[in-house]
């Protein structure tokens, strides 16, 4: 079977990074990131275009400076169970933190969503940028860097301990011998390491799929080496098309060393396309869109999130780039880490690294359906993701590709024409993980 793409949909509800504007589009209503119909009918026309997922980005922490969709917005499995009654085929990712989120926890909400959905769920693993969340969490300081993918990976192992703690047959349920559960099938986790110590087991069974989908965001050493170790999916940064073949095969190499089957891990990029009746038509919808969130102060907060929410306004715009390495460290290390060098070697000022960091740069999918379809195309044999992950403007911006790009994407032999499977493990061709007690109890009989 030739190798197809995957695609997820990344609903902003009133504006994510970037998109300021996005709340005054008057085919978005004002309360869109709290309006639960308006995910559903995304995840919805999703479905119905056959994407894998809705991928739902998630924050902690806000002030008054952050963009309109961070403001005032749903948490993301509560989300996703309500979009789950609503669909059939559709996977769930949700984003959640390793860093403000205990393992036990978190492992029951997420197999929850996982039987509501079917075996539908995935979990994006993150171990958060805005630095500010630690306060809501009774901690001074955002955890060091080491700290923060150390405990990751920790969390991601428990997790998926106490995912096993039923065998698939652990309840025979058999009311002639009165018997509901067989104990011998029920496993404790008994796990002590650095940062948990959780005992088990956990209060509910495998799901569809076995296990959620774990997903990985992060673009550090750390990061890619925690995706190449315990990740299935990863949501990577775009860029251009040498950065993400430089990814992929970054990504690739790594899970190999592991030991692991590189395609047991799913790339997706990000993409924001832009589909207009003609290139020239596309093109200057992606410019408007551009100018209706340029604003200067907003860029200029927005170059702070990466420095842990500072506020560069105090500062003289026209003066050096300020030294701020030191808030780097703990938040966005490797974005930020960019472009303090960029400023250094370009010698820029405050003004010009505010202005670099929001410019205006041409997306590659954007043009008429065919233009982003052979773009996509080339993309996919060139070796740059296994899927994208979907950013629109709005609806219609959404509609355009679904009813353009999709069906050529088919045509191409690209793109499913039918669900593969109900689980989104199946859909994205991924292996069942086996509970380790039933194939450690086959090992002792072989
Ligand atoms: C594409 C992408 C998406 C991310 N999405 C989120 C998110 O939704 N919420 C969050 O707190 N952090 C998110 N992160 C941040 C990462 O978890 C991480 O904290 C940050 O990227 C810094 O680590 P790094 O230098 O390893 O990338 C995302 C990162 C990337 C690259």
């Amino acid at each position: 079977m030739s190798r197809k793409i995957h695609l997820a949909l990344h609903p902003v509800g009133v504006g994510g990074p970037g998109q300021h504007g996005l709340w005054k589009d008057p085919l978005v209503a004002k309360n869109a990131s709290i309006d639960i119909n308006y995910y559903i009918q995304q995840a919805q026309a999703a479905e119905h275009a056959l994407f894998d997922a809705l991928f739902i980005v998630d924050s902690q922490f806000i002030n008054d400076t952050y963009p309109s969709h961070y403001l005032n917005r749903l948490e993301p499995l509560t989300l996703l169970s309500a979009v789950a009654t609503h669909t059939r085929h559709v996977g769930l990712v949700g984003t959640a933190s390793s860093t403000y989120n205990s393992p036990f926890n978190l492992a029951r909400r997420f197999a929850s969503l996982d039987h509501i959905s079917g075996g539908r769920a995935g979990w994006n693993v993150v171990t958060s940028f805005d630095t500010g969340t630690s306060k809501n969490y009774g901690l001074d300081e955002h955890l060091d860097y080491a700290t923060r993918y150390g405990r990751a990976l920790e969390f991601v192992q428990v997790a998926r301990g106490l995912w096993d703690s039923y065998e698939d047959d652990a309840f025979p349920a058999d009311v002639a011998r009165d018997v509901f559960l067989d104990p011998a099938r029920l496993h404790a986790l008994g796990h002590a390491g650095e940062h948990f110590k959780v005992a088990g087991p956990l209060n509910i069974s495998r799901s569809a799929q076995g296990q959620p989908v774990i997903f990985q965001a992060g673009v550090s050493a750390e990061g890619r080496d925690l995706a190449a170790r315990v990740a299935e999916g990863i949501y990577a940064p775009g860029g251009s098309l040498e950065q993400a073949q430089e990814y992929y095969a970054d990504i690739k190499s790594r899970t190999a060393a592991y030991g692991r089957d590189p395609d047991h891990i799913k790339v997706f990029i990000h993409g924001g396309p832009v589909v207009g009746a003609t290139d020239e038509e596309a093109r200057r919808r992606e410019r408007e869109i551009f100018e209706e969130d340029n604003n200067f102060e907003r860029n200029l907060a927005l170059l702070g999130r990466s420095f842990g929410a500072y506020d560069f306004s105090g500062h003289e715009l026209d003066a050096p780039f300020p030294d701020v390495s030191h808030l780097a460290e703990k938040g966005g290390r490797t974005g930020a880490a960019e472009i303090i060098e960029r400023a250094r070697v370009q010698k820029l000022t405050l003004r010009q690294v505010a202005e670099s960091v929001s410019a205006f740069r041409r997306s590659p999918f954007v043009g008429s359906p065919e233009t982003v379809a052979g773009t996509i195309e080339q993309w996919f044999e060139a070796g740059a993701f296994d899927g994208i992950n979907l950013a629109f403007r709005n609806n219609d911006d959404l509609s355009r590709f679904i009813d353009g790009v999709v069906p050529l994407l088919q045509k191409r032999g690209l793109f499913r024409t039918e669900y593969e499977a109900d689980t989104l493990r199946g859909n994205l061709g991924l292996p069942v993980p086996e509970n380790r007690h039933t194939r450690e109890r086959q090992l002792v009989n072989d």
